[in-house]
Order: C-alpha cells, then structure tokens, then sequence
C-alpha cells in the first residue's frame, strides 16, 4: 500500500505532509517564517521554484538549500536559517 504521507521535523517540531509535497509546504503549513534578511526581517518564498533563494534552509546539516524545490522525505531534519 503506497503511504500518502511523510514526516519530517522542522526547527524540532515534527510536521506531517502529504507525500510529493516540497519542504516550503511543510514548514508553511507549521505557520513559521523563513529565514530573516541581514536587516531582521523576516523573509519568504516568493519565486516558488528555485530562482530567489528567499526560501533557504538547512536540510540534514547542508546549509543554503532551497525549500521549494526540496521534496520532502521521512526523517528529514530541517533547521531555518536565522
Ligand atoms: S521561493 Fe524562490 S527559491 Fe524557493
């Protein structure tokens, strides 16, 4: 039976998402933001497909990844670039 969802961890918090789904959606769909700019704010997607970079991550200890072009998977460890 194929599963239709995947569990990863955002920041530690443990999110659910539906297999497919790319890491932007899992850490979206936890409320969080992204990561902050040089000056503080607060950044986000905004390209949705690997151009900006506004959605960097850390995904399983390798810095600078983009989150929307990132499926996620089981077991993922997912840190947001502060
Ligand atoms: S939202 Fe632009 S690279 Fe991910």
């Amino acid at each position: 039976m194929k599963r239709s969802n995947v569990q990863l961890s955002i920041d530690g918090i443990a999110v659910e998402v539906p297999a497919g789904a790319n890491v932007a959606a899992a850490v979206a769909q936890l409320g969080l933001r992204f990561r902050r700019s040089r000056s503080g704010e607060a950044r986000a997607p905004l390209c949705g497909m690997g151009l900006c970079f506004e959605c960097r991550v850390s995904i399983d200890g390798v810095a600078h990844q983009r989150a929307c072009v990132v499926v996620a998977r089981d077991g993922m460890q997912v840190q947001r670039d502060d």
